[in-house]
């Protein structure tokens, strides 16, 4: 069976274009796949140093997982920082990768480029990241498309190992879907944390409400272009055209529109978040992390008889 490996850092609420770009193709198509769920908390922590959120966190990425409907039995759910050979791989494979390679790396040069502290874990982010996917023997990552530089990145990295030492990993291939590669922001540019222009995923309706209302409308057109590129992952193509021929220059009605279409959506998944015990996400985290260990294990075995440092 093909592996399916994707991860997300724990590092604030997750917004709808995290649902509709990663995490709901995940759990649309996990079970055709051994699968791999990640928290990706190390690489959160190259710019979260606050302990008691970075726990928060990371129990509540867990609960968002489990909310969305991935079973912890059928896809292995752990935590990045519990499995010591992620970070063993990463100093093996940087010792293959240049300083110029990452110098071109987006994220790195976007933070470089906002005058954000830069330091040297940020820069090596994409080399964590590969080992990441390439200790499960990962064929397919699902990411939205600001990510499929990191993913070239693993592909190629594992490529370097491989031309050094013999074929040893499997080279990874993104899966981005398209239409939700990049959802728009309330301000129509890609939503992210980083920009301020998000909708929340698990937020109460109200909190939905708010940043819906907020979305940027423009007087130019007949339909409020932002607003109707959110409301189409939401609502199919006759039923919503019909929506905003009726509703033409009302935008308040179309933004409270949407606000209901997408309550419908997560109202159901909220529910279920709402009733997941703490107590509930440590195990599943603890098994699932045992599990992936057992398999990052016997990699690390082969690598680092492959580099010649077991004798
Ligand atoms: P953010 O940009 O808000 O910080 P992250 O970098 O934590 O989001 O992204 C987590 C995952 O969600 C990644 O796979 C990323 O590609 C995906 N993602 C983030 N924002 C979007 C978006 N606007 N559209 C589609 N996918 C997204
Ligand atoms: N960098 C990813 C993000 O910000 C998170 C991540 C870490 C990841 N390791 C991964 C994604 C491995 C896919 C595969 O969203």
């Amino acid at each position: 069976m093909q592996k399916l490996f994707t991860g997300l850092q724990p590092s604030g609420a997750l917004h709808i274009g995290n649902y509709l770009g990663v995490l709901k193709p995940f759990a649309d198509m996990y079970g055709k796949y051994t699968s791999f769920l990640m928290v990706a908390d190390y690489h959160a922590l190259t710019t979260l140093k606050d302990p008691a959120r970075m726990r928060q966190n990371i129990l509540d990425a867990v609960k968002d997982y489990l909310a969305v409907g991935v079973d912890p039995k059928k896809a292995t759910i752990f935590q990045q920082s519990q499995i010591p050979e992620h970070t063993e791989l990463t100093w093996i494979l940087n010792t293959l990768v240049t300083m110029s390679f990452l110098e071109l790396a987006h994220a790195f040069k976007d933070k470089e480029a906002r005058g954000l502290e830069t330091n040297v874990s940020l820069f090596d982010y994409p080399v964590l990241m590969a080992s990441d996917i390439v200790l499960y023997d990962t064929d397919v990552v699902p990411v939205g498309q600001d990510q499929k530089q990191h993913i070239e990145y693993a592909r190629d990295i594992a490529g370097k190992f491989n031309t050094a030492y013999g074929e040893t990993f499997t080279l990874p291939t993104e899966k981005i879907i398209e239409g939700v590669a990049i959802v728009p922001g309330t301000d129509g540019k890609k939503m992210s944390k980083s920009y301020g222009n998000t909708i929340p995923l698990f937020g109460t309706k109200d909190e939905i409400a708010k940043a819906v209302m907020s979305i940027v409308t423009d007087s130019k057109g007949t339909s409020p272009e932002h607003v109707y590129n959110i409301h189409r992952l939401f609502r199919g193509g006759e039923a919503l055209a019909k929506l905003y021929k009726e509703n033409t220059g009302k935008y308040k009605a179309l933004k409270e529109a949407l606000v209901e279409d997408i309550e419908a959506v997560v109202s159901p998944m909220r529910e279920r978040r709402e009733s997941i015990p703490d107590a509930d996400v440590k195990t599943i985290l603890k098994e699932g992390s045992e599990k992936a260990r057992e398999q990052a294990e016997r990699k690390m075995i082969e690598v680092r008889r492959k580099v010649g440092v077991s004798l």
